[in-house]
C-alpha cells in the first residue's frame, strides 16, 4: 500500500512536448535487463587529442579503419524504419569495429558514470574505468566534485582504487601525493630532479557535472574553470527535449540507494541495448512473470534527440505483489549511447553498458528506492528476486542472439516498425557518430 502511494506521488503524468516522435504500440511490453563494465581501447581512428590522452596501441588485426567505415556505411540511416535492415552482423562480432567506438562514441559526449550519493560527503570518492579511460570522482574538502584520469603522473600507477573516503591520494608505487583537487603536493625522492615544475605534474582532470541523482564526465580536452560548466548546457546535451519529462518524471535526488549489482554477459554491448529497446516485444515470450505485471496494450515509446522513453501502465490487480513493485506506470529511459533509467512503482533501477570486448560487456545495476520504503527489508528482497529473475531471463537471450551473430547464416534482419522504432533511432545515432570524425 505504501508502495502504491508512494508511487502515485512520484510517477506524474508525462507531458508531451511537441518536437518528438511519439509510437503507439498495440501490443507491446517493456524492455529487459541482463548483464557488466569495460575493455581496453586502442584505435586505429584516434583523433590527435585522443591519441595524445588515450594512450593507444596497434590496429586490431580484423580490419583497417577503412574496413570498419565500410562497416558503419552498411548501414543506411536513410531508409525508412519500415524498409531499413537492421546493422551487419560484424557491427557486434569485430574488435576493431568496437575500437572505432571507444574512439567517436563513448570518449566523446556526456556518460554517467555513477550517482551522486557516491561522493555526498567531502572527500569521498570513487573509481571507474571507460574502455582505456581511469577515472576517480571525488568531492574535496571544500565540497567541490573533481573528476581525474586516475592515472599517476610519475610512472602512471592507477592511483586509487574502489571507492571510500580519503584526504588525499597517495600513489601505491612511489608515494608521490595528490590533493583532492588533483594538485601533486609531494613528489618523494626527487632530489636532483631538473626541469621540473610540480605545477605542472597534477592529475589531469575530466570534465563531471552532476544531473538529479546521477555523476556524468565527458572526455576531451577542454575541461572548463570551476563553476565555469552551465548545467543547463550539460543537461541539453546529455538529455535533449526529454530532460523536462524525465525531471518530472519522478527520476529525482530524493530516492535512496539501495544496492549495486553487476552482470558480466557473453555479448557485445549494442545486444544488451537492442534487447531493451524492442519496445517490449520479447517481454510476452521471455518474461512471463514480468508480462502478468505490465498491461502491454498500453505501451508506448517516444523518441527525442539522443533520448528515447518506453511506458507501460501496470496491471491492476490480479497481481498484487507485480503491482506493488512495479506501480501504476513503468517509464524506461534509454540515454544514448549506454544508460538506462527505468522507473517504476516506488523503484528506479539504472543500467551502465559497458563494453568489456567485442562479445563482452558488463551491466552495472544501481538501485533506488523512495525513501519512505527504505527500511521495509522484506519487500526490497522480494522486489529484487524478480527483477533479477528478469535480468537472468534476458543473460540467456542476449548471449543467444550473440551466438546468433556469430554464425554464418546471420548477416542482417529487419525491424518489426510497431515496436522497434527506439532501437532504430539508436542504430541512427550510431551512425552519425561513426561516422563523424
Ligand atoms: S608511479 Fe606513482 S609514484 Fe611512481
Ligand atoms: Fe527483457
Amino acid at each position: 500500500m505504501a508502495a502504491m502511494a508512494a508511487m502515485s506521488m512520484l510517477l506524474k503524468p508525462f507531458i508531451s512536448p511537441p518536437h518528438y516522435q511519439t509510437v503507439r504500440n498495440p501490443n507491446k511490453n517493456p524492455k529487459s535487463k541482463p548483464s557488466s563494465i569495460l575493455l581496453q581501447s586502442q584505435s586505429p581512428f584516434s583523433s590527435p587529442l585522443s591519441s595524445r590522452l588515450f594512450s593507444t596501441s596497434p590496429i586490431s588485426a580484423s580490419a583497417s579503419a577503412t574496413d570498419c567505415l565500410r562497416l558503419v556505411e552498411a548501414f543506411d540511416p536513410r531508409i525508412p524504419l519500415e524498409e531499413a535492415q537492421t546493422p551487419p552482423s560484424s557491427w557486434y562480432t569485430d574488435p576493431s569495429f568496437l575500437d572505432l567506438e571507444f574512439d567517436r562514441v563513448f570518449f566523446r559526449g556526456w556518460q554517467a558514470v555513477g550517482f551522486v550519493e557516491q561522493v555526498k560527503e567531502p572527500r569521498e570518492f570513487f573509481t571507474g574505468r571507460l574502455g582505456s579511460v581511469q577515472f576517480v570522482i571525488c568531492r574535496d574538502a571544500n565540497g567541490n566534485l573533481h573528476a581525474f584520469h586516475n592515472v599517476c603522473r610519475h610512472h602512471a600507477s592507477l592511483l586509487a582504487s574502489g571507492y571510500g573516503k580519503k584526504s588525499c591520494f597517495v600513489c601505491p608505487y612511489h608515494g608521490w601525493t595528490y590533493g583532492l583537487d588533483g594538485a601533486l603536493l609531494k613528489a618523494t625522492r626527487i632530489g636532483g630532479i631538473q626541469n621540473f615544475d610540480v605545477n605542472e605534474f597534477g592529475l589531469i582532470p575530466l570534465n563531471v557535472a552532476t544531473w538529479g541523482p546521477f555523476v556524468l564526465i565527458k572526455l576531451g580536452k577542454d575541461v572548463p574553470p570551476r563553476g565555469k560548466l552551465d548545467g543547463k548546457i550539460v543537461e541539453f546535451e546529455w538529455l535533449g527535449s526529454s530532460w523536462e519529462i524525465l525531471s518530472t518524471g519522478g527520476i529525482d535526488s530524493s530516492l535512496r540507494h539501495v544496492c549495486r549489482r553487476e552482470y558480466t554477459i557473453e555479448c557485445n554491448w549494442k545486444v544488451f541495448c537492442d534487447n531493451y529497446l524492442d519496445g517490449g516485444y520479447h517481454v510476452p515470450y521471455a518474461h512471463g512473470g514480468l508480462a502478468s505485471g505490465l498491461n502491454l496494450e498500453s505501451y508506448s515509446t517516444d523518441i527525442f534527440e539522443k533520448v528515447s522513453i518506453q511506458s507501460c501502465e501496470g496491471t491492476s490487480v490480479e497481481s498484487r505483489e507485480n503491482f506493488d513493485r512495479l506501480g501504476s506506470k513503468a517509464l524506461y529511459a534509454f540515454i544514448y549511447p549506454n544508460f538506462m533509467i527505468n522507473r517504476y512503482g516506488p523503484w528506479m533501477d539504472t543500467n551502465l553498458v559497458l563494453p568489456l570486448g567485442s562479445r563482452k560487456c558488463q551491466v552495472i545495476f544501481d538501485y533506488f528506492l523512495d525513501a519512505s520504503l527504505k527500511d521495509d527489508k522484506s519487500f526490497i528482497e522480494r522486489s529484487l528476486k524478480e527483477s533479477e529473475r528478469v535480468q537472468m531471463e534476458d543473460i540467456v537471450l542476449c548471449e543467444g542472439v550473440q551466438n546468433g551473430l556469430e554464425s554464418p547464416a546471420y548477416c542482417s534482419g529487419r525491424y518489426a516498425p510497431a515496436v522497434e522504432a527506439a532501437m532504430h533511432h539508436f542504430h541512427c545515432l550510431l551512425h552519425q557518430n561513426l561516422m563523424d570524425q
